[in-house]
């Protein structure tokens, strides 16, 4: 029975869901895989927690690792991880983590230093993912489309006119998004529409990093697509999904994702007519090539009206638990949740 090490938790503000994430994966693998659990608590300290209590966690209780009555686990380069002096037998790691910290590469290359192979995307594709800059750069560099927009440095302090200024310049019309460069779960994402709500809204994206992008307000539909890249074969897309927001002012919002998930719908497959569900799947495809993607990743799209697909972000650790997008997508092809989770397992380097 190979062994695995789950980690869970992590720095960024993505903690709970990378738990209930967690919580869904070890509770299908517990029966095929040997699991010791990790937990990386807010302030990043690795810790020893239960396979029971990570067994238990759930969406309601939006769970917390911290680090007070944990036992610590210790790291060795080369050599692994280390509980109470004695080596965690591990053949691989799953790195249930999402954001900065978690699914921005830090977290792979120091597994890469202490020897362990682990499930998904290299140090590389992880953080070129996490920074939505130059996700862009190396998107429009292989020929996909994103959305028009301009980059700001809000480290010398935020100037909301001379943003609209170059917004002007560029041509971009209005709304814009506001959005950081590296974020998740769209904490620090606004929708402005008039120059008079710049300030604030980069005011707020700036909280989460000082690299922020100003977008052209894409209106179309929001499709994301999951692909899965076994050992050797090219990589495949699933059936793409679709977020379907409520009323048409709406965006998929911190709000809309976790708190009143009636505020969008998530729907897979997507009601899309032949050829734009095969563009899209070739887009997905083309994308997790651009960036070097390895095993599995999320990539994200716009679908406007006139039929043009623009890539909004992707994701190289999408949610996981049973109801989320990525593992939805693959049941929609016939394959289970717990299918998936063996596979990304079985072909992990
Ligand atoms: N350029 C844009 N046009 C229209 N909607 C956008 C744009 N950028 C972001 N959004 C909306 O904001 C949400 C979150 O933005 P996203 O870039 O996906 O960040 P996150 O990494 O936080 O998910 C998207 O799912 C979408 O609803
Ligand atoms: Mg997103």
């Amino acid at each position: 029975m190979k062994r695995i090490v789950v980690l869970c938790g992590g720095k960024s503000g993505e903690h709970p869901i990378s738990c209930v994430s967690a919580g869904s994966v070890v509770r299908t693998l517990k029966d095929c895989f040997q699991i010791t659990p990790v937990g990386i608590t807010r302030s990043g300290e690795w810790v020893e927690v239960p396979l029971e209590e990570v067994c238990s966690w759930n969406l309601k209780d939006l769970p917390e690792i911290k680090a007070e009555g944990r036992k610590k686990i210790e790291a060795v380069p080369g050599s692994g991880l280390f509980l109470d002096g004695k080596k965690i037998g591990a053949d691989l790691v799953f790195p249930v983590l999402h954001g900065v910290g978690g699914e921005d590469g830090a977290v792979q290359g120091f597994l890469e230093t202490l020897g362990l192979p682990y499930v998904g995307c290299g140090v590389f594709a992880s953080a070129a993912c996490m920074d939505k800059h130059y996700t862009k750069l190396i998107l429009k560099a292989s020929g996909l489309s994103v959305a028009p927009g301009i980059t700001v440095d809000a480290r010398g302090g935020i100037d909301a006119a001379s943003v609209a200024k170059r917004l002007e310049e560029e041509g971009i019309s209005w709304p814009v998004f506001v959005k950081p460069a590296w974020g998740g779960s769209s904490v620090g994402v606004a929708k402005v529409e008039k120059p008079e709500g710049l300030q604030k809204a980069l005011e707020e994206a700036c909280k989460v990093s000082w690299r922020i992008l100003v977008e052209e307000g894409i209106s179309g539909r929001e499709i994301e697509c999951a692909v899965l890249e076994r050992k050797g074969e090219k990589p495949l897309a699933a059936l793409p999904g679709e977020i379907i927001p409520g009323s048409p002012s709406a965006f998929y919002d911190f709000k809309a994702k976790y708190i009143d998930t009636s505020l969008c719908r998530v729907q897979v497959p997507a009601d899309l007519d032949p050829s734009s569900q095969r563009a899209i799947r070739a887009a997905a495809v083309k994308a997790f090539e651009a960036v070097d993607g390895r095993e599995l990743m999320r990539v994200d799209f716009f679908l406007k009206k006139n039929g043009q697909i623009l890539v909004n972000e992707i994701n190289t650790m999408p949610g996981f638990t049973e109801i989320s997008m990525y593992p939805s997508a693959w049941k929609s092809l016939g394959m289970s949740y717990k299918e998936i989770l063996v596979d990304l397992v079985e072909n992990a380097v």
